[in-house]
């Protein structure tokens, strides 16, 4: 049976471009003939009955815009039965046949059971962390990597008039994506991340000692939350070269912003494929881009895909930072 009716829900951390998938969304279901529906506050509004009609219009001038105008949470009763069942029966009673939600793997855990209950549901990657494994690319990193390279910029001006060492904490959870991308575009000294075992004397001490021998008197080091904490980096440095490092934590600052093209054109891409998704029939399936293509797999399968740190990528990173 055709489906008539979709929600929309945005769930976990929020990221740049979630605005651009949610106006993707709506725009391209009222072209196949859809009603939309908005489920505000992640999968809370799923079970409180918390949804709003979007419109055509309602979604208007949104692309550039960051956060979510569905806002979002997380959902501690959506991991229950209960939970799911009301979610179901919200889902009944509204005539909702689809849903997709946009954010991460916590987001497409609940979108798994949903379909269990006979809800057609399809995921969209959006995080900073850019750490979904089905995908090479999750809607918000491209701005974060922005965001933060933009604020690390500044703050070498200042290290460079004051010659002194900056330690800088960027987010990603358990992964060094960002670390590792921004300390490329930044050409830090030494970037720490959490896959990686890194040894404090040759991996940030020898640097900051080379960087120091070719004349330069200001340093740049990035610590990825998940790699350890910025003031126990900065306590060691202090202790081995006498410096008096300086730290700054980047943290929600990353989060937000208007976001960039990249994210802009891959929210509304992605967005679209969704609604091609539930449009087949199709259930329990997330978006993802790999190779260049657009793809959509099984959430199940998408779980268990592992996604590590690339090694070309990390290997660059070091081998720039090096300054012999
Ligand atoms: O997953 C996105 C993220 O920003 C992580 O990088 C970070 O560890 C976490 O969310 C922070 O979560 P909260 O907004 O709950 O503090």
């Amino acid at each position: 049976m055709p489906i008539k009716r979709i929600g929309i829900l945005t769930s976990g951390g929020d990221a740049p471009g979630m605005n651009a998938a949610i106006r993707s969304i709506v725009r391209s279901a009222y072209y196949n003939n859809l009603e939309v529906l908005g489920i505000r506050r992640g999968y809370n509004g799923l079970i409180n009955g918390d949804i709003i009609q979007l419109s055509q219009s309602s979604v208007g001038g949104l692309t550039g815009r960051g956060g979510t105008i569905l806002y979002t949470a997380r959902c501690p009763e959506f991991n229950s039965p209960e939970g799911i069942a009301k979610a179901r029966d919200t889902c009944k009673y509204r005539g909702i046949d689809g849903i997709v939600a946009i954010g991460g793997d916590g987001t497409f855990r609940g979108l798994r059971d949903l379909s269990h209950a006979g809800v057609l549901t399809c995921g969209v990657p959006a995080t900073i962390d850019n750490d979904i494994a089905c995908t090479n690319y999750s809607i918000g990193f491209d701005t974060a990597c922005n965001t933060a390279a933009d604020a690390i910029d500044k703050l070498r001006d200042t290290m460079q008039s004051h010659e002194r060492c900056s330690i800088v904490e960027v987010m990603g959870h358990r992964s060094g994506h960002l670390a590792v991308y921004v300390g490329i575009a930044v050409g830090a000294n030494a970037i720490l991340v959490p896959e990686r075992p890194y040894d404090f004397r040759q991996d940030v001490l020898e640097k900051i000692y080379c960087t120091r021998n070719r004349g330069h008197s200001h340093f740049i080091i990035i610590v990825a939350e998940g790699a350890g904490n910025a003031i126990d980096v900065a306590a060691q440095i202090k202790e081995h070269t006498g410096m008096e490092p300086r730290i700054t934590v980047l943290g929600h600052i990353q989060r937000g912003g208007a976001p960039t093209v990249r994210d802009r054109v891959t929210a509304s891409r992605m967005g679209k494929h969704a609604v091609d998704v539930l449009i087949e029939g199709k259930t329990n399936r997330v978006v993802g881009i790999l190779d260049g293509s657009l793809q959509d797999f099984d959430i199940y399968e998408a779980l268990e895909m592992k996604r590590g740190l690339q090694d070309s990528m990390y290997e660059t990173a070091v081998i720039l930072s090096r300054s012999v």
